[in-house]
């Protein structure tokens, strides 16, 4: 019998980036041009089977609003991943990426795994790819492109964060 092991997840990112979009594109196969923007956070569980173990995910999924910035130490704190998300089609979310690790690295678990994810890869990209691997080596993240809308990339991404997650 398999041993299941937990791990608390969070995304985080600028408003619009496409965050719970990802989530529901990851849950429920699913994408809406009409979401809502998310008040607070939102909370759902998610088994993976990674072949030798099973991982319970609990993925916290957070406001990119401005307004909800103070409440989000809450939700990445104890987090073993962390999702930083930006749109690549905005600088400006990219800008706020590298914001988010920043605090992450400070104030979260130092051990916590981070992955930059480039979203809305449908669209044409704006952010220059050869910046974005130049900050994500420097910064020794992990980093993946996905569209929530074609799926391209989504499932991917959480088993990859998933799996780089050290267990016992
Ligand atoms: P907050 O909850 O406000 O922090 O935003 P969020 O990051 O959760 O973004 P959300 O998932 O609500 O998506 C914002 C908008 O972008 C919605 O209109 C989505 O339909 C759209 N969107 C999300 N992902 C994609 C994508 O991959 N491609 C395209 N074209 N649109 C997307
Ligand atoms: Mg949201």
């Amino acid at each position: 019998k398999k041993n299941v092991f937990q791990f608390k997840v969070v995304l985080l990112g600028e408003s619009a980036v496409g965050k719970s979009s990802m989530v529901f594109r990851f849950v429920n196969n699913t994408f809406s041009e009409k979401i809502e923007s998310t008040i607070g956070a939102t909370y759902i569980n998610y088994e993976l089977d990674l072949g030798d173990y099973f991982a319970k995910l609990q993925i916290w999924d957070t406001a990119g609003q401005e307004r909800y910035h103070s409440l989000t130490p809450m939700y990445y704190r104890g987090a073993k991943g962390a999702f930083i998300v930006y749109d690549v089609t905005s600088y400006d979310s990219f800008e706020r990426a590298k914001d988010w690790v920043n605090e992450l690295r400070s104030e979260g678990s130092p051990d916590a795994k981070i992955m930059l994810i480039g979203n809305k890869i449908d669209l044409e990209r704006i952010v220059k790819k050869e910046e974005v691997m130049e900050y994500v080596k420097k910064e020794q993240l992990l980093y993946h492109e996905c569209s929530a809308k074609s799926g391209v990339g989504v499932r991917d991404a959480f088993f990859e964060l998933t799996k780089s997650i050290p267990i016992e």
